[in-house]
């Protein structure tokens, strides 16, 4: 493992976060741009390093913050970490219906279909409510650290990375690169409608062709 950019300190002194609250989204994404691979889901793209920061960002979180799409998609289960979905239409992904009492939140918004069905599965405490049409992003970050979450993981998907940047309550994007190209046709780590948001690098660490790098985002 080599820093390239950054203190050259263990990954775990050199993914600290830098302040309470913080809120850092992770992804991992081929060298041409595709954030799924061959199974339609990043398992097929990720590799054992970026594994290893993976895992070491959830060593350093309180929450997990998941959209739901890729709690579906990637068949989700219950994790000793909190797990909050994020859905505009409020159904709680299959595989975390059947979760332990308070384990798994629902951040969803007052119109959504299936709220009162989320609120038998979860209880009324895990089902947060912001905004009426479209889940208030940077509320939801306040009700967490309020709740005693001051260090939020997201890990995506690209449609929850994109608004949480728009709605500037993103800190920071950790971004592994792995060393493929894989064509066809995959979504970006980022969807929707565009934005643009300036980063600056914080560090980049290299190992066997794989890229780790942490982007702040500019304030
Ligand atoms: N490369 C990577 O690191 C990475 C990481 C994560 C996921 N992925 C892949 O990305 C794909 C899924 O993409 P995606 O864009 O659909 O993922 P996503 O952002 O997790 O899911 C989109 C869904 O999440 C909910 N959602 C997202 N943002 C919301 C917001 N601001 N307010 C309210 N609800 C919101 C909505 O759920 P409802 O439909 O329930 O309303 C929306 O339809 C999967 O194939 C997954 O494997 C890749």
């Amino acid at each position: 493992m080599r820093v390239l950019v950054g203190p050259d300190v263990p990954l775990e002194e050199l993914y600290a976060a830098p302040a309470e609250p913080w809120l850092r989204v992770n992804m991992v994404v081929t060298v041409d741009g595709a954030a799924t691979g061959a199974d339609g889901t990043s398992r097929s793209i990720n590799n054992p390093f970026d594994q290893q920061v993976f895992r070491l960002l959830r060593a350093q979180a309180d929450v997990i913050v998941v959209g739901a799409g890729t709690l579906r998609e990637e068949g989700y289960r219950p994790n000793p970490l909190p797990i909050v979905a994020v859905s505009r239409s409020g159904r709680v992904p299959p595989t975390l219906r059947s979760s332990p009492p308070g384990r798994v939140l629902l951040a969803t918004c007052a119109g959504a279909p299936g709220i009162a069905e989320a609120r038998k599965l979860l209880g009324e405490e895990q089902v947060l409510v912001f905004g009426s049409h479209r889940v208030d992003l940077a509320a939801l970050r306040e009700a967490l650290v309020q709740r005693g979450f001051r260090q939020i993981l997201s890990e995506g998907g690209p449609h929850l990375l994109r608004d949480l940047l728009d709605e500037g309550v993103a800190d920071e994007l950790c971004v592994t690169t792995v060393p493929h190209v894989i064509g066809g046709l995959h979504p970006r780590i980022s969807n929707g409608p565009p934005v643009d948001v300036p980063l600056h690098l914080h560090s980049l660490v290299e190992h066997e062709g794989t890229l780790l790098a942490r982007w702040f985002v500019e304030r």
